[in-house]
């Protein structure tokens, strides 16, 4: 338990007339203390401008470093409390999104349209129909009859662009906002 320790009663209060040491050492002090709130005074405009938001970004967006992710492997991410599916998808992956017969699909989205570079596959984690973490980003994971994503809890088939293929789910896996602050980094938020 913290325990308390009161000023005083020390040497500050014990010189007689205020003069002497202690009084050198109450100018001293008063003026450490003056220097340290106009630093603080300096600081808080800053500090107050920048903590709520500071706040609200660590949930709103973060920064994510895409260059270890080698072509085939997935990562995944938390973002405002969500996880979100990050692929670098293979030429094999692309072209297999790519080849789908938009107008045929349940929530028909073409693939350049659910992307800003080819290879990289972003999407929040979060199966359309009840909710449920679909499989897949593990190497080991099944991922359905499209090569994406499959959902067990109901058997929702994702294709390579997460977009829903098969199953009850009624709409692709969403597309968070995001952008690419440079070749191997994205800001989600
Ligand atoms: Fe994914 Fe039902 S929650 S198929």
């Amino acid at each position: 338990m913290a325990t308390t320790t009161h000023p005083s009663g020390t040497g500050a209060h014990a010189a007689p007339g205020g003069e002497g040491p202690s009084r050198r050492d109450f100018l001293y002090l008063t003026t450490a203390a003056v220097g340290a709130v106009g630093v603080a005074s300096a600081v808080w405009p800053f500090v107050d401008s920048m903590n709520p938001a500071a706040d609200t970004l660590a949930l709103a967006s973060i920064d994510v470093d895409l260059a270890p992710v080698q072509e085939g492997q997935a990562i995944t991410v938390t973002w405002r409390g969500k996880p979100v599916f990050i692929r670098h998808r293979t030429a094999k992956e692309i072209e297999e999104a790519k080849k789908v017969n938009v107008a045929e699909l349940r929530d028909p989205e073409a693939d350049d349209k659910r992307v800003k570079k080819a290879q990289w596959l972003v999407l929040v984690g979060v199966c359309t129909h009840l909710g449920c973490i679909p499989l897949g980003q593990k190497p080991t994971d099944p991922r359905g009859d499209f090569d994406g994503w499959f959902c067990p809890c109901h058997g929702s088939h994702y294709d390579t662009a997460g977009r829903i293929r098969k199953g009850p789910a009624p709409a692709n896996l969403v597309v968070p906002q995001y952008a690419f602050t440079s070749d191997t980094q994205i800001k989600l938020g």
